[in-house]
């Protein structure tokens, strides 16, 4: 299908927004299991992170599948196509000159390590929001564990659709051992290090 697709080369490379911004782009993906503390952990930092002068975005799971990807369900296959649609949108977020934060469950290491590959190692860090399932059920913030636990959602993870524990990610963030404030201290160190120019 990309047969006759040539693409364009840009004058302004990725090395000249570099200059321009005073900061390396970068891709902050978090994995985790629903209500683990994805989107609250990526909010925290981007404010951080954007109170400084660097431009960030957070793509995160429920809106992008309310817009980009609301023709996919929580099959397995549509699971590995809807991440790695979002793995192409950060690449052109990153190719322009953002910090770039997804929050999505992300359950297959398969697809883990495609995006790091279509990313590039060296712009890619995956924060691995480890909470054990008995905590997020727990939490419960939307509901959804008591709906999935009724047989009213199939196919949720952790329940009855599988979640692969990241084993490469480059920091673990046990949420239901350290308060918000501190897991984003962490990631934070981390990422001032790798966006340094
Ligand atoms: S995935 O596996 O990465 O494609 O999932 P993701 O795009 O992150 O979507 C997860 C959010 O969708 C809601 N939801 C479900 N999650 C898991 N399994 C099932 N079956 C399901 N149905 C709806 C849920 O609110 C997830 O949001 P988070 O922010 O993770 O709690």
């Amino acid at each position: 299908m990309t047969e006759n697709i040539i693409p364009h080369s840009h004058a302004i490379k990725l090395e000249d927004r570099v200059k321009k911004l005073g900061f390396k782009p970068q891709l902050i993906w978090f994995v985790g299991l629903s209500g683990s503390g994805k989107s609250t952990l990526a909010s925290a930092l981007e404010e951080k992170l954007f109170t400084e002068g660097i431009n960030t975005y957070i793509l995160d799971g429920d809106n992008i599948r309310s817009g980009l990807n609301s023709d996919l369900d929580f099959s397995d296959d549509s699971r590995k196509e809807n991440i790695r649609r979002i793995a192409e949108v950060s690449k052109l977020f990153v190719d322009a000159g953002t910090v770039v934060m997804t929050a999505f469950i992300t359950p297959f290491e398969e697809e883990r390590q495609k995006v790091k590959a279509l990313i590039g190692e060296e712009n890619y860090t995956e924060v691995f929001v480890n909470c054990p399932i008995e905590e997020c059920e727990k939490r419960d913030v939307k509901g959804l564990y008591a709906k999935a636990r009724r047989g009213e959602i199939k196919n949720f993870t952790g329940i009855d659709s599988p979640f692969e524990e990241p084993t490469n990610a480059n920091i673990n963030i046990p949420t239901h051992q350290m308060s918000i404030e501190e897991g984003v201290q962490k990631i934070y160190d981390l990422i001032k290090e790798k966006i340094k120019s």
